[in-house]
């Protein structure tokens, strides 16, 4: 485009007044172009002369670093921060390529990182001044440390989850020794109550150890949900039948508040049966001197909500933040991994799970389940249509 106007220029004395203005236009309708761009792009871009006073200056370094711009005003009087200032005037002093220079700055109580880059402007083979590139690397940062935090995880979870794997089998034998070393003792009639009771101590732990591995394994290996549509009301009053009997037991009362309105879900039963069982053995655990217990769902905003409610002991504002990491229990004979299974199972149905407890009074843990993302397009589609 400059070429054109160049061309255009050497030829000024030909043209008539009509085809100056017209040329006068395009020239600025360029220069607009050319602003817009370069005040579109999130890079800051400063220029300077090769007497460091600045000769452009974008929006984008404008909002990054403190500055008061004025055209032709040397960069170290425009710029607002007597550390910034520091920087760039070492780094034109160098008057060579300077490639990522970082540099930390704080923007309105906000921490923010900021890489500088500088190549010189040339100009018919010529250097005329520097043009220096600043970009906002924060969200960069900040995004690959935490790829590197979540790979390191990865890899130690793949390692542990090995490692759990290995224990299982002979787990597995040793119980079966176990089976038959007591057989062969009380053949040789060498058993006794007391060998007996060490027998069932053994077998406890070889359990309690088997258990903690399978559980391990559950809340860490990657999920194949299988997604069928189902009815999570049936799934309440299945699960609920199954374990009154033992709440009544302890003296609690079980309170079902269902929304007949609710509609079927894609959801894996199994998983979702698991996951609700472990959030109502731990209502049971809570209310040790018995209680009311309420299980209620409804279905508003193309939510589908569980809320599972007891009156028991509660969870203190500290332990709220503890409660789905992995083996974190309050329990003697807790594994800590009820939660975290929990947790896992409803992420992987696009669900969130929100605690809300008073200790003393008891504790409130809700489900959200969003309808299929497919079936909510679909409704917001429609809606459209319509109006
Ligand atoms: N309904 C509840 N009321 C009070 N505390 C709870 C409740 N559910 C969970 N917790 C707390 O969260 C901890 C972790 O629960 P969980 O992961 O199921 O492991 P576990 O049941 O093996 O202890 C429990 O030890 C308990 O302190
Ligand atoms: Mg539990």
């Amino acid at each position: 485009m400059a070429e054109f106007f160049r061309r255009a220029l050497k030829k000024l004395d030909k043209l008539n007044n009509e085809q100056s203005s017209e040329l006068l236009v395009s020239a600025v309708e360029g220069i607009s172009l050319f602003e817009n761009v370069l005040n579109s792009i999130d890079v800051g871009i400063l220029v300077c002369d090769q007497e460091d006073n600045l000769v452009m200056v974008n929006k984008s370094a404008q909002r990054l670093i403190p500055m008061n711009y004025v055209e032709g005003v040397q960069i170290s009087y425009a710029i607002k921060d007597e550390r910034i200032t520091e920087i760039f005037r070492d780094i034109l002093l160098n008057r060579e390529k300077v490639a990522d220079r970082e540099i930390d700055i704080e923007q309105q109580g906000r921490k923010r990182l900021l890489s500088v880059n500088v190549v010189p402007m040339v100009r018919d083979h010529k250097i005329t001044g520097s043009i220096i590139y600043i970009e906002d690397i924060t969200e960069k940062r900040q995004g690959e440390a935490r790829l590197r935090r979540a790979e390191n995880l990865a890899s130690l979870t793949t390692l542990a989850a090995g490692l759990a794997h290995e224990i299982k089998n002979p787990l597995g034998s040793l119980s079966i020794h176990l089976q038959l070393l007591q057989k062969a003792l009380s053949k040789n009639h060498s058993s006794d109550s007391k060998t007996d009771k060490y027998f069932d101590v053994i077998k406890e732990e070889v359990e309690r150890l088997n258990r903690i591995v399978v559980d391990f394994l559950f809340a860490v290996r990657p999920m194949n949900l299988e997604l069928r549509e189902g009815d999570i009301n049936a799934l309440i009053l299945q699960i609920m039948e199954f374990v009154r009997y033992e709440m009544e037991q302890s003296n609690i009362l079980c309170m079902l508040e269902l929304d007949e309105n609710l509609p079927k879900i894609l959801i894996d039963e199994r998983y979702m049966k698991q996951a609700l069982l472990n959030l109502i053995k731990n209502a049971k655990n809570a209310m040790p001197k018995g209680g009311v217990f309420t299980v209620a769902t409804n279905f508003a905003d193309n939510e589908i909500r569980i809320s599972i409610c007891d009156t028991g002991i509660g969870i203190s504002k500290e332990n709220l933040a503890k409660i789905f990491e992995p083996y974190f229990t309050t329990r003697e004979t807790g594994t800590g991994l009820g939660l975290t299974q929990v947790y896992k199972i409803i992420r992987e149905h696009q669900g969130e799970i929100i605690v809300d407890s008073t200790p003393g009074t008891g504790a409130e843990f809700k489900i959200i389940l969003p309808m299929p993302q497919k079936e909510t397009r679909l409704l917001a589609y429609n809606g459209g249509v319509e109006k």
